[in-house]
């Protein structure tokens, strides 16, 4: 397992390139295979968990190629041309694969199994077993003993006649949402999605790229069922989710000033950008364009003295992968930063909560750990150590950051991790460490 190693860095100047977005690639393979015809996806991320859907596809029957330029040919059948896997599909790390695969997979005239990392295994799975079992869907999983009610992967899948139903999501899951609407394409009548709070909506737009009824009104979504899906050319743009290391790396390191290119703006994403306004960041975006129907731009930051603020509520799921990398904006803002309604952070690829305040509090941080959320004070002077990715990619890149700005080395332990999302993060560091 191999480690980061990240000194402070002086200031760091000029452009930046981010790899294609996780979801929206995730979800050009999913479509894409089940569309009729075939699908060109330019700007592919081609990190582990992206590839692990592309290999679940693969085991379906679907042929897929793939080049060194992030470029993807996925030669889709149809809604019906999926064939039963003659093994289980492992997803690897990916929540999002299990989550949305698990959708089409009810919809199936076969039995399926699918599993993956032991992180998966330890994720809920109650929240897509709930819809589905309501559309007709038969969905079996691993049950532990302190968690009633709760399922977790292995999850087996017997696939069937499915109906629409209409559906109030408990939390705001994007994963979720799209589990049910793409269970709904083979669905008897409409099905209908509810949500509070708003969660991206990548599979609302690629839906209708690829030609499904799907409308969007106020909190609601409807899909009604396609004969088929039409095989479209999807443009991957970046992934701000990966562009945020490197926006709080600029705002945080005196003298810096980055264009980060090509990054997708869709609005259900670019809460990190309000956030940075609110703490007093200089973030500003140019040359804003709209390709296979979702918003990219260009993100130019400078470095910025920030102040503490306050966050909650409905920009929660706008940000909602982008909180490790906000404790460390945090950690340098004058006063107190509060993050509240953020549980779901405890069931992402480790419990973020417990892990931001035992990682960031090494570097010696005032954090403190709340039951749905961090207080976090600031400015601390950092101090380079020993830091634990436990796993997941997305601390291990904030606490990278973090390291940029400390006082002498910091060593990220189990940092291969960066690849679930983010191939090249180490060599796209190097030049500033
Ligand atoms: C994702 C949705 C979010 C997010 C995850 C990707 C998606 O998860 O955290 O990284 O692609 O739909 P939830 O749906 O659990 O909030």
């Amino acid at each position: 397992m191999s480690q980061l190693h990240v000194r402070q860095a002086k200031a760091i100047k000029g452009e930046i390139k981010i790899p294609g977005d996780k979801s929206i690639s995730h979800r050009a393979i999913m479509i894409g295979s089940i569309a009729k015809g075939e699908t060109n996806v330019s700007g592919f991320l081609a990190s582990a968990d992206c590839l692990a859907t592309i290999d679940c596809f693969r085991k379906m029957g679907i042929a897929i190629q793939t080049d060194d330029s992030n470029h993807v040919i996925v030669k889709g059948k149809g809604l019906r041309g999926l064939e039963k896997p003659g093994q289980r599909l492992y997803v690897g790390n990916s929540g999002t694969t299990i989550r949305l695969l698990s959708g089409i997979l009810a919809g199936q005239d076969f039995i399926s199994e699918i599993s993956g990392d032991e992180s998966i295994q330890r994720r809920p799975m109650g929240r897509i077993a709930k819809p589905l079992r309501l559309m007709g869907g038969e969905i079996q999983g691993r049950k532990e003993r302190d968690k009633p009610g709760e399922l977790f992967p292995p999850l087996k899948i017997t696939g069937g006649k499915l109906n629409g139903i209409s559906y109030e999501l408990p939390v705001a899951s994007a994963q979720v949402k799209s589990a049910i609407l793409l269970a709904g394409l083979y669905a008897n009548g409409e099905t209908t999605v509810i949500e509070k709070n708003y969660s991206r909506d990548h599979t609302e737009r690629m839906l209708e790229h690829f030609g499904a009824p799907i409308a969007k009104q106020g909190e609601t979504v409807r899909l009604t069922p396609a004969k088929e899906l039409s095989a479209n050319e999807v443009d991957v743009p970046g992934d701000i989710s990966s562009a945020a290391f490197f926006m709080a790396a600029a705002t945080l390191i005196p003298g810096s000033e980055v264009r980060i290119r090509n990054v997708g703006l869709n609005p259900t994403r670019t809460g990190i950008l309000d956030i940075l306004h609110r703490m007093g960041g200089a973030v500003e975006v140019e040359n804003e364009v709209i390709g296979s129907g979702e918003p990219r731009g260009d993100i130019v930051v400078r470095s910025a003295q920030l102040r503490g603020i306050k966050i909650d509520g409905a920009i929660i799921p706008r940000i909602i992968d982008e909180i490790p990398i906000i404790a460390v904006l945090a950690s340098q803002a004058e006063g107190f930063t509060e993050i509240r309604d953020a549980r779901e952070l405890r069931v992402k690829e480790s419990d973020r909560i417990k892990t931001i305040a035992a990682e960031l509090g090494k570097f010696g941080v005032t954090i403190e750990e709340l039951e749905d959320g961090l207080r976090i004070l600031g400015p601390a002077k950092l101090k380079g150590g020993a830091i634990e990715s436990r796993g997941d990619h997305r601390i291990a890149m904030a606490m990278a950051i973090a390291g940029l700005v400390a006082t002498g080395p910091t060593v990220i332990n189990d940092a291969d991790c960066v690849e679930t999302s983010f191939p090249g993060f180490i060599d796209r560091l190097q030049p500033f460490i």
